[in-house]
């Protein structure tokens, strides 16, 4: 038997930032009125659909600012399609008492798989190897050709020891490495025990306040000579320049790169390097993962208003 009639919700519209993958929308928001953006929400489709939105689904391309949110009077919900909400300006949203969702859980394992993808890439030099195999100069094997790095009996540090986090420790296990894992708020000391000790140094945290560029170029010459770092959490908690720098002086032997510190700039220092590994933000882009995600946020919006508690609230 059907919940509440479609008509009534019908009253209500949704502005989805840009196209997701289906069947989410199509099934999960078919009693509203939806309207799409083509990302990164430029002023036009503020004027136009957000303006008049009662929910808005973002992803984390689309920055709802305190400015976007003001021309926004009739928003009730906003229900990311990510984990992160670091582009939604939580203080301006809890002042309006506008709700925010997100999309924890349903990533976890594909981004923890990205993080071991980055972290066996810059280990392996597989890019290096790829490039070589495709340019016809490759003449056969030899003892001293394009050596890597092995991963046994080393440390992984962790940063950040949410979900994903703890997935990739667990990965690190099953690889046969020491797991050091820290969390922001955890005392200096103990930070410092992660940025010497850790061969591989993996990203997990939010980016927040104290996150935002807590890996300087201190933090990075503070590294174990040799050490690798990845991240696949949100790059403005990273100094880019000073990663390059790191790099540029043999202090770190590589980086496995996700996301940016100006995404979707990168830093010209890393473009050219041959021991970095950039991807384009790739971390939950699996087929099941995305569809999920674009499913749990479509779903928040429904169960907000048919009245019922969201799961997944972060405001
Ligand atoms: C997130 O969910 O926050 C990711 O960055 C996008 O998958």
């Amino acid at each position: 038997m059907p919940r509440s009639a479609p008509a009534v919700r019908r009253s209500f519209t949704v502005f989805v930032g840009q196209p997701l993958p289906e069947p989410s929308t199509s099934e999960l928001l078919r009693p509203y009125d939806v309207a799409f953006g083509r990302g990164c929400l430029p002023p036009e489709e503020v004027r136009t659909h957000l303006a008049r939105a009662d929910a808005f689904l973002p992803t984390p391309r689309e920055r709802l600012t305190r400015e976007v949110l003001s021309a926004a009077p009739r928003l009730r919900i906003v229900a990311s399609c990510s984990v992160g909400t670091d582009h939604v300006d939580l203080p301006a949203c809890r002042e309006r008492g506008v709700v925010v969702t997100n999309t924890p859980g349903v990533l976890t394992e594909a981004t923890a798989d990205l993080a071991w993808t980055l972290i066996l890439a810059v280990t392996r030099r597989l890019f290096e190897g790829e490039a070589l195999a495709r340019s016809g100069a490759w003449d056969g094997w030899k003892p001293l050709e394009l050596l890597g790095t092995g991963l046994q009996g080393k440390t992984l540090g962790i940063y950040g020891l949410g979900r994903i986090g703890t997935a990739v420790a667990r990965r690190g296990e099953a690889f046969g490495m020491r797991v050091l894992g820290v969390v922001e708020g955890d005392g200096p000391e103990r930070f410092e025990g992660l940025l010497e000790s850790s061969d591989v140094l993996s990203l997990h945290a939010p980016l927040t306040p104290s996150t935002r560029g807590r890996f300087g170029r201190a933090e990075l010459f503070r590294m174990k000579r040799g050490a690798v770092l990845v991240n696949t959490a949100r790059g403005p908690i990273v100094d880019e320049a000073a990663l390059a720098a790191a790099l540029e002086a043999g202090h770190l032997r590589g980086a496995g790169l996700d996301v940016y510190e100006n995404e979707p700039a990168i830093h010209p220092g890393l473009l050219g390097r041959r021991d970095v590994v950039l991807l384009p933000h790739l971390g939950s882009a699996t087929v099941e993962t995305r569809l999920a995600m674009a499913r749990l946020a479509c779903s928040e919006i429904d169960r907000f208003f048919r009245g019922e508690p969201v799961h997944h609230r972060v405001l």
